[in-house]
C-alpha cells in the first residue's frame, strides 16, 4: 500500500528482487507515475473488503507503505491482516524535529491548525494535500499558497489564494525561491517524516519563518520497519 516516496522506493527493491508484487493506491491522483510494479486503484470498502481482496489473491505478506496521516487505510491493514492471517509491516519515517532556532507551533490536528490560524491576515503556504482544505475556509482573512498534484476542479474554498501544480519530490533551493516569490510568512505543514517532502520544512527554517506543524494521527500497534533494505529482509529476499 503506497502513495509515498519510500513506497516508490519500495516498489523498485521488490521488482528488482523478482519477487511478484502489486502496488495498491486510493486513486487521490489522477495520472499516477509508474513504480516498476503492476497497481491497482481505488479503495477496497473498508477492513471487510481488504480481507476479501487479500483472500482472494493469496496475498501473503502486506507493506503498509503509506502516509503517516493515511490513518484510516492503516488502521483497516491491522484489522483485515489479522482477521486473515497475513503478516503485516509498515514501512514508516521518523517525525521531522524542531531545531535550535525553530518557531514551530505543535497542534493534534486540522481543527488545532484552523484555530491556530484565527487573528491578524497573513501570507500562508497551506501544504496539507487537497482533502484538507475546506476546513480552512474557517479563516478567510489570510492569502493561501497551495502546492498540489493535480490542478483542482471547481472553485477552492478561498478569496485569495494561488495554486501551483507540481508533484514532489521537492528541493529546498527551489521551495525557498516559491516562498520568497510569494511572501510566505508563515506555513502549516503535516508532520510527514522523511526526505520526500522535507523541503518546504527547511526553506521555513532557512528563511525563518513561523511553522504551524500538525501532529500525526494515532495508529494501533503494529510491526514497523525504517527502511526498504530492512522491509526486504522480512520478505525473506
Ligand atoms: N494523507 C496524506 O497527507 C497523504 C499524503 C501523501 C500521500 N498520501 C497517500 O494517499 C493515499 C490516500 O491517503 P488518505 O490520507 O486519503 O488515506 P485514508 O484517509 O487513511 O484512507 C481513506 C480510504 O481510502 C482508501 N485508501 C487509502 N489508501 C489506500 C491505498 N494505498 N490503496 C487502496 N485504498 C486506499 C481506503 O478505502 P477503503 O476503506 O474503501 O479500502 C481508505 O479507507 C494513501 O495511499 C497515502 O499513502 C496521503
Amino acid at each position: 500500500m503506497g502513495g509515498t516516496t519510500e513506497a516508490k522506493a519500495l516498489c523498485k527493491a521488490v521488482r528488482d528482487a523478482g519477487v511478484r508484487g502489486v502496488l495498491s493506491l486510493a486513486g487521490r491522483v489522477k495520472r499516477p507515475a509508474e513504480q516498476g510494479l503492476p497497481m491497482r486503484i481505488g479503495g477496497f470498502g473498508g477492513v471487510a473488503g481488504l480481507a476479501d481482496h487479500l483472500r482472494a489473491e493469496g496475498v501473503t505478506h502486506v507493506v503498509d507503505a503509506t502516509h503517516p496521516f493515511a490513518a484510516q487505510m492503516s488502521r483497516n491493514a491491522v484489522q483485515a491482516c489479522a482477521e486473515v492471517g497475513v503478516s503485516l509491516l509498515a514501512l514508516t519515517r521518523q517525525p521531522w524535529v524542531a531545531e535550535a532556532g525553530d518557531d514551530w507551533r505543535h497542534v493534534p490536528d486540522i481543527d488545532g491548525a484552523v484555530e491556530a490560524l484565527q487573528g491578524d491576515a497573513k501570507r500562508v503556504m497551506l501544504a496539507v494535500g487537497r482533502m484538507h482544505l475546506q476546513a480552512f475556509a474557517a479563516n478567510p482573512q489570510h492569502f493561501y499558497l497551495l502546492r498540489l498534484v493535480d490542478a483542482p476542479e471547481g472553485d477552492l474554498p478561498f478569496e485569495d489564494c494561488e495554486v501551483v501544480v507540481a508533484r514532489g519530490p521537492f528541493d529546498v533551493d527551489s521551495d525557498i525561491a516559491l516562498m520568497r516569490e510569494h511572501r510566505i510568512e508563515l506555513v502549516v505543514a503535516k508532520n510527514a517524516g522523511g526526505s520526500g517532502s522535507r523541503a518546504k520544512i527547511d526553506a521555513a527554517r532557512a528563511l525563518g519563518l513561523p511553522l504551524i506543524m500538525i501532529n500525526r494521527p494515532a495508529l494501533p500497534e503494529r510491526a514497523e520497519a525504517h527502511d526498504v533494505a530492512e522491509v526486504m529482509r522480512w520478505l525473506g529476499h
